[in-house]
């Protein structure tokens, strides 16, 4: 199959993508976090198309993406108030949230369960395609299970090139780090999985406000399947550190010292880099000021396919604090490292 990139953004190539989505194809489509690859979320067919591209275990259920609030209530049994204050306060945006399936969604859409998890993406081209689509979009990360995850329409080809019809290409996606994914609860709501909306965000709109306990003690089952798989790595061994630009150019150096063969690869703050840059050889990626992690976030996984296309030996990577938009990084970061992260 040849993978075709869209880049004029008409409506009629817009209407060419929302029939191929309608009629079962899999086409990756744009969103303000990561690119999705997209499929009818009612037909169990098409969803077995994201899983055969991806290589993605079935027991990991899909995202359904929406074009309004409105188009959710079909698809769910009730909608609490707590979910209504949610859609209010961060939709569109990067927040998915997981309610009890009606019978319209089939079981292929939740690996089984049965919630199923909605979001509306705040990407305008992604939306006019899910309003033409007219059905609810199914759409995970568009890369290869275990692969970082694409934000550029290169990315995506790179990994699904010959796999699927079509690529949408709306440049690099804003954000940069999946959407959150919450469940909500009776008296509350959980993280499973941090995103693009911060647990302080979600606080100023509902009271209580916890994370999966798996995401602190790997002891607990994950309630989002997908967060039990080793995700993000790039095809070099990654490791990272966490502390003050001195302490993490210090840590580098001594890594860099021990690896005079080898070609590293050296993602870092402006200020870690002024203390490198004149004794160290090799590629880097500056994401900006220390602690800057709206643009970390931006940054990171196309700076994982970019030290991938370098063919680097090792990755080094400067962390940031595990606050706010940091824990949504810092989780993809300890995966991209297999663990590997130390805090000076
Ligand atoms: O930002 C995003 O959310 C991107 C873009 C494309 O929208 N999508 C995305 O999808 O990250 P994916 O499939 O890579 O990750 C979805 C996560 C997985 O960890 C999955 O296990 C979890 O959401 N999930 C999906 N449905 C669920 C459900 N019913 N209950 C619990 N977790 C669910
Ligand atoms: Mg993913």
């Amino acid at each position: 199959m040849d993978t075709k990139i869209i880049t004029e953004l008409t409506k009629e190539n817009l209407q060419l993508v929302a029939h191929a989505l309608r009629s079962g194809e899999v086409v990756a489509i744009p969103t303000e976090t990561v690119y999705g690859l997209g499929a009818n979320g009612l037909d169990e067919e098409a969803m077995d198309k994201i899983y055969a591209a991806k290589g993605r275990p079935s027991d990991n259920p899909l995202i359904l993406h929406v074009s309004n609030a409105e188009s959710i209530k079909p698809l769910v049994k009730e909608i609490p108030e707590t979910a209504n204050k949610l859609i209010h306060a961060f939709w569109p945006g990067p927040l998915t949230i997981t309610l009890p399936k009606s019978d319209l969604v089939p079981n292929r859409a939740t690996g089984g369960l049965n919630r199923v998890a909605l979001r509306c993406p705040d990407h305008a081209i992604c939306r006019e395609i899910l309003a033409l689509a007219g059905v609810p979009i199914a759409a995970p990360s568009a890369n290869i299970s275990g692969r970082p995850s694409p934000t550029t329409a290169q990315a995506v080809y790179d990994d699904m090139n010959g796999r699927i019809p079509y690529i949408v290409d709306a440049g690099i996606c804003t954000i940069g780090v999946e959407s959150t994914v919450v469940e909500v609860r009776d008296d509350g709501i959980t993280i499973l999985r941090p995103g693009g909306i911060t647990k302080e965000m979600l606080e100023r709109v509902v009271e209580a406000v916890s994370y999966d306990p798996f995401l602190s003690s790997q002891n607990e089952a994950p309630k989002a399947p997908g967060m039990k798989y080793k995700h993000y790595a790039p095809d070099a061994p990654m490791r990272a550190f966490i502390g003050l630009p001195k302490a993490v150019a210090q840590a580098f150096t001594d890594v860099i010292d021990k690896q005079t063969t080898k070609r590293g690869a050296f993602l870092v703050s402006q200020e870690t880099y002024d203390l490198l840059k004149n004794n160290v050889h090799g590629e880097f990626h500056v994401y900006g000021h220390c602690g800057d992690a709206v643009t970390l976030a931006h940054d990171f996984y196309k700076t994982l396919h970019y030290f991938n296309e370098c063919g680097v030996d090792y990755i080094l990577a400067e962390g940031v604090e595990n606050s706010g938009l940091g824990v949504a990084i810092m989780n993809r970061m300890e995966k991209a490292c297999g663990g590997n992260i130390i805090h000076l």
